[in-house]
């Protein structure tokens, strides 16, 4: 058990990173180094940061309902706020309170979107409304970063008894695929990292 946990412990704090900005897993995501970004489900930040520190010259603007939820305690736009200045960013970021299946924006504000951790939990129905409001935000050609809960040995040996991230029988990258294509995406790169399935994609021409 005590090796069990310490296994845990170091996957948690050095290969997943869940208490740190993520890094962003592919250089293809906003490689022209500019523009606006949304970040759907952005909780305390992880996500908001990673594209905020990897790409000086992109704003971000932080999406969340501030629930409560999946155990996320104190997930307020006051602690998002407190992380980006910490981190020295808040000047290029803005946090807006609401649902991302009905996104107070106008069509076609984003050139770029990516979602967390977070679409994810919406069921099939949220995850298809959800999808479709990314889309109808994102300008012709946005791009959509997708990262989900990747149910590999890190996953397996830290977390085991969480029912987050694909276990069906098609592999979780072909699911997601389809469902973002047939969200209306061309899908771009797909890639691993501890923990994480990512999922790069642009917005199909109309
Ligand atoms: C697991 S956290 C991920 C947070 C962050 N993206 C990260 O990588 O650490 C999921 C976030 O999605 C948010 N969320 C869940 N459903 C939402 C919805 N319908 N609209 C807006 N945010 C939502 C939750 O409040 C939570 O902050």
């Amino acid at each position: 058990m005590a090796l069990w946990a310490l296994a845990g412990l170091l996957i948690v704090n050095f290969a997943v990173m869940a208490n740190a900005p993520l890094d962003l897993p592919t250089q293809s995501f906003m490689a022209s180094g500019t523009g606006k970004v949304l970040d759907a489900g952005a909780g305390s930040g992880r996500s908001a940061l990673m594209v905020l520190l990897a790409r000086p010259n992109v704003k971000v603007v932080a999406l969340d309902k501030f629930a409560q939820e999946f155990g996320i305690a104190g997930n307020s736009p006051q602690r998002l706020e407190s992380n980006l200045r910490f981190a020295n960013v808040a000047n290029r970021a803005e946090i807006k309170e609401g649902d991302m299946r009905e996104m107070p924006f106008e069509p076609a504000t984003f050139d770029g979107a990516l979602s967390a951790y977070a679409i994810d939990h919406l069921g099939r129905g949220g995850f298809r409304t959800a999808l479709g409001e990314v889309k109808r935000v994102l300008k012709p050609g946005g791009e959509f970063l997708f990262l989900t809960v990747n149910r590999d040995w890190y996953v397996r040996i830290a977390f085991p008894f969480m029912h987050h991230g694909y276990f069906g029988p098609t592999p979780a990258v072909d699911r997601w695929s389809a469902a973002l294509k047939e969200g209306g995406f061309d899908i771009v790169e797909t890639g691993y990292s501890p923990g994480t399935l990512y999922i790069l994609c642009r917005k199909k021409a109309e």
